[in-house]
């Protein structure tokens, strides 16, 4: 394994110290970083103590180590998956060649646009989080908060690493236009839709880190296929972090839901009764959820995409589990991509040449990975012995990238009228009284062990500790 240098002013497993021009630009650009998370990260809290884990190797068990750390004082460092010895470029026309260490001059552009976009959504999503700490439902779920955005802070200076390494002068302004560009901001927004979409609160958090997140870990997953070695190691490393983001995202969301069955059983299923004892009512965690998910699948991008056709071709971007396929050219062969018939009221079929229909193909991982989050999700409406269930809505139903964009869907995936969508939107999707509802739960908990009304604490604590613990710890005057 790789040294992993912990001592360090950047804790990495590169050998920073072997290259000084780029220790140098890594060293100017760190306090850059920190101003950033001063002022964007977590809005408070910046003094206090936080059970953190941060990471001390990429050894598949143990790269963790937990520990109270002040946010700005997190060790956010440069790791990457060990690397294969003679690994071949897996897919694409250039399948079988030895994977490039150095950045294929050809495809210069396409991968820093690949690797501009990925890392644009760190820091985005940390500034869509910023100012949940204010209403934190439990001590433990701040913590896991805190924990997430460190995480991709360190997501950024994984991103960054890349940029200042192999991509000269235009990768030391990509790194500085990072810190730029701003969450939701009107002049200089982030790159992709749903990382300027605000979340405001908890149930919003809890919906993005299981489908954007989950989005990431798709991205992540082709991107560890890419014949650009570098990249592959590093996306390696951090799906390892990804994981515990979906784990926050899923068990919160289930939690969610399993109080609300407990306040049903009490109360009966009539939303009013439910929200009358301060608990989300579960059409409206339905509607939370069309919202997030249909957000996130947006993020694959396009279903016919000339793009996707070439970052495949050029061996940058793979197939999620790319080594299963027994086809890594993908020329012959064709995607059946479901469309909106002339008449406009049924859907037809077209084939999509295969290469073109990649992002189709990755889509179809994603909405099944999500298919079993709603399936757990029912496990506990079941355990609780309750009738109703959650479903996800069709991945045509509102979207706003692609060709189902253009006209309205269903949450089934039916083409409808823009008029029949007017009118049930306030069914579908989250209205503004939900969303004030929502929020009007939303106040910080701050006794060790205490929760709020509308969530129920979780199964178990963090790194063995029980839920009832002091996770942040305020500053001690000296
Ligand atoms: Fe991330
Ligand atoms: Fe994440």
């Amino acid at each position: 394994m790789a040294h992993v240098d912990l001592t360090a002013k950047i804790p990495n497993n590169v050998d920073l110290t072997s290259d000084k021009r780029l220790q140098r630009a890594l060293e100017e650009w760190q306090p850059k970083f920190v101003d950033w998370w001063r002022s964007m990260g977590p809005e408070g809290f910046q003094a206090h103590d936080v059970f953190l884990r941060t990471a001390i190797s990429v050894d598949r068990d143990g790269w963790a180590n937990f520990g109270f750390t002040k946010m700005p004082d997190y060790r956010w460092g440069i790791f990457l998956a060990d690397a294969e010895p003679d690994r071949k470029v897996g897919f694409g026309d250039h399948m079988g060649k030895p994977a490039w260490q150095q950045v294929p001059g050809e495809y210069r552009n396409m991968l820093r646009r690949i690797i501009v976009t990925q890392a644009d959504t760190e820091p985005a999503s940390v500034e869509q989080q910023r100012l949940l700490g204010q209403t934190f439902p439990s001590l433990y779920d701040l913590r896991n908060l805190f924990q997430v955005n460190v995480e991709e802070g360190r997501h950024l200076w994984a991103m960054v690493y890349l940029l200042q390494t192999y991509f000269g002068r235009d990768g030391r302004e990509e790194a500085e236009d990072l810190l730029r560009r701003r969450s939701g901001n009107a002049d200089n927004p982030r790159i992709l839709g749903t990382f300027n979409e605000p979340v405001k609160d908890w149930l919003s958090f809890f919906m993005f880190t299981t489908f954007t997140d989950r989005d990431g870990k798709f991205q992540l997953l082709a991107l560890s296929e890419s014949g650009f070695d570098p990249l592959s190691r590093t996306c390696r490393f951090m799906l390892t972090e990804e994981a515990h983001h979906m784990f926050v995202g899923e068990t919160g969301v289930g939690r969610v839901i399993q109080r609300t069955a407990e306040v049903m059983n009490q109360v009966g299923d009539d939303p009013a009764k439910v929200r009358a004892e301060h608990a989300i009512d579960l059409p409206t965690i339905q509607r939370y959820m069309n919202h997030w998910y249909t957000s996130s699948v947006d993020l694959f991008g396009g279903e016919r995409s000339s793009n996707a056709a070439d970052f495949f071709a050029s061996g940058l971007k793979g197939r999620y589990k790319e080594e299963t396929y027994a086809d890594h050219l993908a020329l012959e062969g064709t995607y059946e991509l479901p469309v909106r018939a002339a008449d406009g009221r049924h859907m037809t079929k077209e084939l999509v040449p295969l290469r073109n229909a990649m992002n189709e193909v990755l889509r179809d991982n994603y909405v099944g990975d999500c298919e079993f989050v709603a399936e757990r999700w029912n496990r506990v409406l079941e355990k609780a012995k309750r009738p109703e269930r959650l479903k996800l809505p069709s991945r045509r139903f509102r979207r706003a990238v692609g060709i189902y964009a253009e006209g309205c869907y269903d949450p089934e995936g039916n083409p409808i009228s823009a008029e029949e969508f007017e009118a049930k939107q306030a069914q579908w999707l989250p209205s503004e009284a939900d969303l004030a509802y929502v929020r009007s739960l939303m106040h910080p908990v701050q006794e060790v062990g205490k929760i709020a009304s509308w969530i129920a604490p979780p199964a178990k604590g963090v790194d063995n500790h029980p839920f009832e613990w002091e996770y942040v710890r305020p500053p001690t005057v000296a």
